[in-house]
């Protein structure tokens, strides 16, 4: 089994039932913080290990170094940031302890407060993101963010766990179950499309297993939403998946749309739930037009593959032929884009919002079906 990153699992929810009661009782008396939803996306990464190594929100010691040179403190490949902020007026003082709560008011978690900084969203924006433009969604997110961060390993208490949601533990414990040695991540954030499943199935020609892992903390607004999105995964591999070649399973993390740098830090955590291998195909993690298509692949050249650990199985763009009548890529296909079946996300929104279903070559039926339906629920909802 591969070793997760940093060479153990860090999981920092709390387990005994003793430890839950003290820390319900203790955090009574500390400082009141209420997380944002991406916030408490990061905390249930930080929760169930899939951060690891990270034992909390950063501190400016690893922060500084990841926004500047991809690393943590220790020197360990990291590119994006996981940091908790707060309104300059609240930050509590560091040595004291601070209770975590949801926008509901649930106790969520407590930090132990190492550190209290200042931070340039500039600076971020234009190192992690590569432009400081307030269009972009990730950016957007930045500059909400509020005035100081506030660093330190967090406890985070025991939640109902779905059945789809599994854990780093849980993965790496079937994958063994079902003996796969090497084991492919899929990272995705949108429908399933026949690209998607091709570059899946080209993987699968090379690996034993398939951890199929949407991401289903918070996206930009006009993103499908999870749910739907797992009804076509699940459609999608009742009729053309061998179920023993895939676990579909959850990812917490929400989106940042940083591309490159996104692409390495969803390797890093896949890594973590157990697999060997990572797909990054086209403009992986991008948005509008800020990055390279292949930019996301460049990155992964400028680490030396050890430290990195998890191998990227990098693919071309890839579309349907109608003249080869199948999928490829100009790696195996010799006819031009007007014999090309390939259409942006938001040209697919547009078709399914004026009722018309997906072509064949782009959208499986029974995933365009799903899509469908539940755009016309949309719009009467
Ligand atoms: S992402 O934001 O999660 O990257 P998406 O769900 O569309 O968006 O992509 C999931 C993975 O499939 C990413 O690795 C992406 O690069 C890859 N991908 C998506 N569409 C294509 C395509 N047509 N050709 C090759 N790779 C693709």
């Amino acid at each position: 089994m591969i070793a997760p990153h940093g060479g153990k699992l860090v999981h920092r929810t709390a387990d005994s039932p003793q430890a839950v009661a003290e820390l319900r009782q203790e955090s009574k008396n500390f400082r009141a913080l209420t997380l944002s939803g991406r916030e408490l996306n990061d905390l249930a990464l930080i929760a169930n290990g899939a951060c690891s190594p990270l034992s909390g929100f950063m501190t400016r010691e690893d922060y500084d170094p990841v926004v500047t040179s991809m690393r943590l403190g220790n020197g360990l490949p990291w590119t994006i940031p996981v940091v908790l902020a707060v309104e300059r007026e609240i930050a509590p003082t560091p040595g004291s302890r601070a209770a975590l709560y949801d926008s509901e008011g649930e106790l969520r978690g407590v930090i132990d407060v190492e550190d209290v900084f200042e931070y340039d969203r500039r600076r971020e924006a234009s190192n992690v993101y590569r432009t400081e433009e307030e269009k972009h969604p990730g950016v957007a997110a930045l500059y909400e963010r509020k005035d100081v961060l506030v660093g330190g390993p967090v406890w985070v208490l025991p939640r109902e766990q779905s059945p789809d949601s599994l854990t780093p533990v849980q993965t790496r414990a079937e994958f063994e179950r079902r003996g796969w040695k090497t084991i492919v991540g899929f990272q995705t954030r949108n429908p399933v499309h026949r690209a998607h499943e091709y570059i899946q199935k080209c993987a699968l020609e090379i690996v034993d297993g398939l951890l199929l892992h949407p991401l289903v903390g918070e996206t930009k607004g006009d993103d499908i939403p999870a749910e739907v999105r797992m009804r076509c995964y699940r459609a999608l591999l009742e009729n053309y998946y061998p179920p023993d070649r895939v676990l579909l399973s959850t990812m917490p993390a929400a989106m940042r749309y940083a591309g490159p740098r996104e692409a390495i830090f969803h390797a890093m955590i896949r890594k973590n739930y157990g697999c060997t291998h990572f797909i990054v195909g086209r403009d992986h993690a991008g948005v509008g037009s800020y990055y390279g298509t292949y930019d996301a692949q460049k990155l992964f050249d400028e680490f030396d593959p050890a430290e990195l650990g998890i191998t990227p199985l990098k693919f071309e763009n890839s579309f349907y032929c109608k003249r080869c009548q199948q999928m490829g890529s100009k790696k195996t296909c010799r006819h031009d884009a007007s014999d090309h079946v390939s259409l942006s996300g938001t040209k697919v929104r547009e078709m399914l919002r004026a009722g018309e279903l997906p072509p064949p070559e782009f959208s499986r039926p029974e995933v365009a079906q799903i899509l469908i339906e539940a755009s016309r629920e949309a719009a009467t909802a």
